[in-house]
């Protein structure tokens, strides 16, 4: 996937097209080459010889943007989504005055590097940029709900703000919306922790508990996150309420806030216990009621589908006894367990035959909380195949191989299942009975 550097210099200099953008000292190269000198401005025409070498010093450092970002844009754009009407605005709304915004970023220290890099983020990839304030402004929430110590309120909104910053060093393609991604393109996305925390830790204003944070935000207390698949002991109190908290903030954007709850009820042990439970504690005191979109038909289909892949699992044959195909259907067989116990507490049979659901009569209330319990289940199960074809691609059967069989065979079926249409974070309806 090439250099990480190599993208982050090639937007800033597109930034330099519409935003003046000088070096602000003479940019030399990691052998001491002058490249540029102090007051050169920074722009397409200078690309090639930035990236001709490898710079001294990353090139945040050396530059100046004008109208750069600073805690007076933070506050702006943070009242902004406040009063966007989102969901992620409705939780915060909730509980928190508008006020809440200013003192959420009132500490918040941002050195000229950092504030370059806040402004490549809000121009170029604005999406980003208010997923981060989002998070950032439910970070402080979630501290709060728990008590915290204005210490580690100011870690968290910090860490929320800085959290997905490591995403500016991937290659742009992958953001683009072209389709799904492809394995090489899952896996370099998952370099953005460490990319983010390598470069939150290098600038001294920041305490190491930030970047700590930074490098754990997609990981999960059960060890499936990334990048190291960490357990809960091993990850700090703020990267655990991060974890979460961009886990929600996420779905919320694309999802309705039923939808969030039903999924924290189907993630148990993956997210800190106390932080899940003053989430919930902000959910539930919410009137706020998704759109009615589920009718029993779709209900049923998509119980349909969960049934075949759940009943199929238990079938699935030893092809060989190698190291790697007994640990990947250990990592399975441990998520399907997990996946049927929270069925269970959600209320559903874990293996339930679709004509179970005659027994709700046509509620539309039921099968919709229903619907979001099935939707995220089978999003579970789609984010465990991803995580198996990650660890071990093995057994991805390829277009050459002999037709699949145990684990590649429900491996195969399963993605067929799971991308019948329509996908999505949500599947609302799926194959045919
Ligand atoms: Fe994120
Ligand atoms: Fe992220």
């Amino acid at each position: 996937m090439g250099n990480p550097d190599r993208y982050y210099v090639e937007r800033m200099t597109a930034l330099g097209e519409s935003t003046e953008v000088l070096a602000s000292e003479d940019i030399r190269s990691s052998m001491g080459l002058k490249l540029l000198k102090e007051g050169a401005r920074i722009d397409r025409r200078v690309l090639h010889r930035l990236l001709q070498h490898k710079l001294l010093r990353p090139i945040d450092y050396s530059v100046l943007v004008e109208n750069a970002v600073n805690r007076d844009t933070l506050i702006a754009e943070g009242l902004t989504l406040m009063g966007d009407g989102s969901e992620v605005s409705l939780l915060l709304n909730l509980s928190r005055p508008q006020s809440f915004v200013r003192q959420c970023f009132a500490r918040t220290v941002l050195n000229i590097a950092m504030q370059n890099k806040l402004t490549v983020a809000y121009r170029q990839r604005p999406e980003l940029f208010a997923h981060s304030l989002r998070v950032a402004l439910v970070a402080r929430v979630i501290g709060e709900q728990l008590r915290l110590d204005a210490e580690e309120l100011d870690v968290l909104a910090t860490a929320g703000l800085f959290h997905d910053i490591g995403e500016l060093h991937c290659d742009p393609a992958i953001f683009a919306p072209s389709g799904p991604m492809d394995a090489e393109q899952h896996r370099h996305i998952r370099t953005h922790p460490v990319t983010g925390y390598l470069i939150v830790k290098e600038m001294q204003n920041y305490q190491p508990l930030i970047s700590r944070a930074v490098f754990e935000h997609h990981e999960r207390l059960d060890g499936s996150g990334y990048p190291k698949g960490v357990h809960d002991r091993e990850l700090s109190r703020p990267g655990k309420i991060l974890s979460l908290v961009e886990f929600a903030v996420g779905l919320a954007q694309k999802n309705t806030l039923d939808d969030l709850h039903t999924a924290l009820k189907l993630s148990a042990g993956k997210f800190d216990r106390d932080a899940v439970g003053a989430l919930t504690a902000l959910l539930r005191a919410r009137q706020h009621r998704g759109a009615m979109r589920s009718d029993s038909r779709e209900v049923r289909n998509t119980l349909g589908t969960l049934n075949r892949i759940l009943s199929d699992w238990p079938k699935v044959g030893k092809n060989g006894s190698s190291a790697s195909e007994e640990a990947a259907r250990t990592f399975i067989a441990a998520n399907v367990d997990i996946l049927q116990r929270s069925l269970v507490r959600a209320g559903l049979p874990p293996d339930g035959a679709p004509e179970g659901l005659d027994l709700f009569g046509d509620d539309p209330t039921v099968f919709q909380e229903i619907d979001s319990v099935l939707r995220e289940a089978l999003y579970q199960i789609r984010q465990t195949i991803r995580e198996t074809a990650l660890r071990w691609p093995e057994f991805l059967p390829t277009a050459a191989a002999a037709p699949p069989a145990g684990l590649s065979a429900w491996l195969t079926e399963t993605e067929r299942r799971l991308t019948a249409p329509p996908a999505g974070a949500g599947i609302s309806s799926a194959e045919p009975s």
